[in-house]
């Protein structure tokens, strides 16, 4: 291959200059595993990335795309060969070295997982980083003893990447599951995906209490702040709290008292930087659970790498559902 593109993020006075570029293999970040890119996905933080309107690159020029499938075009390692289908979710991708948005992405070898089976490429990456964390937080959780007996898993951020594919998964794995949403008109997507109760943001009373009428076996929470706060004196005894993500804030106000009167568990989910053993149980637990049309089901649409920095204004202005592929130039 001569020349290919990416959507390299570039430093601008105004934050960032997200657009796309030729480049050659040799201006990669370096790796033993050259992957010819097929897909990708948008997650939140590439949306802030690409926008500039959060700080994920340590440096610029970078490509963009914190997750990648596609087939080994090259492999120095043994583990891998030329025309095998993998994926690459974080490990720094489009943060510390260039990510997905890009017709070839070069990565070491321990960072690459082979495709899981029952899945191919394009849903492999509607599930992404989004639906692996999901699968991170269930795994984790489990560890820790939650089971359906507990009572319903409460999933905010409900139409999100995140929360779309955990309602999925822990339907899937037996729990009842109640999805809080700020999207009105999302009731009929999330009973889809298997919710059994939808909450509206809007009419939240989150009470002011140290701890408030235990109602949750356990949650998973994309947005931290108030809601994660509320989470915390809501949940039942010996349930688990996933804590993934900040879309709505970094804070957490909160007492001691439900962890040491109730006996609850905050389980931080971080789903960039983890053990390989665990990143490949997580992708094993998602191969069972998950079926293709589970993926389908949450696919919002398809863009080229010139239509990612739209979809990202859109993700952050909370008008997306579900999961937006990346269709790479090949
Ligand atoms: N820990 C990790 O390793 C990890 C991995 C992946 C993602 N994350 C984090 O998890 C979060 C979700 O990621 P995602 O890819 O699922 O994003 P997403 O697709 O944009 O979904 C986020 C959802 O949260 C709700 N939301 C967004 N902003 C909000 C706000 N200001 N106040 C209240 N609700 C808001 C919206 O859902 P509704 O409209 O349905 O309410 C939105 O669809 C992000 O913070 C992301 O950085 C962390």
């Amino acid at each position: 291959m001569s020349s290919f593109k990416a959507l390299r993020c570039h430093a601008a006075d105004k934050g960032v200059d997200a657009r796309v570029v030729d480049m050659s293999v040799d201006d990669l970040s370096e790796g033993s595993v050259l992957i010819r890119g097929a897909w990708s996905g948008i997650n939140f933080k590439d949306a802030l990335a690409v926008t500039g309107k959060g700080k994920i690159m340590r440096s610029m020029p970078l490509n963009a795309g914190i997750d990648i499938a596609g087939t080994v075009e090259t492999s120095e390692d043994p583990r891998f060969r030329p025309g095998e289908e993998v994926l690459v979710t974080g490990c720094g991708l489009g943060e510390t070295r260039d990510g997905g948005f890009a017709g070839f992405t070069r990565v070491p070898a321990d960072m690459v997982v082979p495709l899981p089976e029952g899945l191919d490429l394009r849903q492999a990456m509607a599930i992404g980083t989004a639906g692996f964390t999901a699968a991170m937080a269930l795994v984790r959780m489990e560890q820790n003893g939650q089971h359906p007996d507990l009572g319903p898993i409460l999933v905010n951020g409900a139409s999100g990447g995140v929360g779309s594919f955990a309602i999925r998964l822990f339907s899937r794995a037996g729990y009842q599951v109640t999805a809080l949403t700020g999207k009105a008109d999302a009731a009929d997507y999330l009973k889809g995906l298997g919710a059994s109760e939808i909450l509206d943001t809007a009419g939240l009373d989150l009470g002011k209490r140290p701890m408030e009428k235990a109602l949750w076996g356990g949650a998973v929470d994309s947005l931290g702040g108030e809601q994660l706060t509320w989470l915390t004196r809501t949940t039942q005894p010996w349930g688990n709290i996933g804590a993934i993500g900040l879309a709505a804030g970094i804070e957490l106000n909160t007492t001691v008292l439900p962890f040491i009167l109730r006996g609850v568990s905050l389980l931080g989910i971080n789903s960039v930087e983890c053990a390989r053993d665990l990143r490949l149980a997580v992708w094993r637990r998602v191969g069972e659970l998950l079926e293709p049309q589970d993926c389908e089901a949450i696919i919002a649409g398809e863009v080229g790498l010139d239509g990612v920095v739209d979809t990202a204004e859109s993700l952050l202005a909370r008008k997306v559902r579900g999961r937006t592929l990346v269709k790479l130039p090949n």
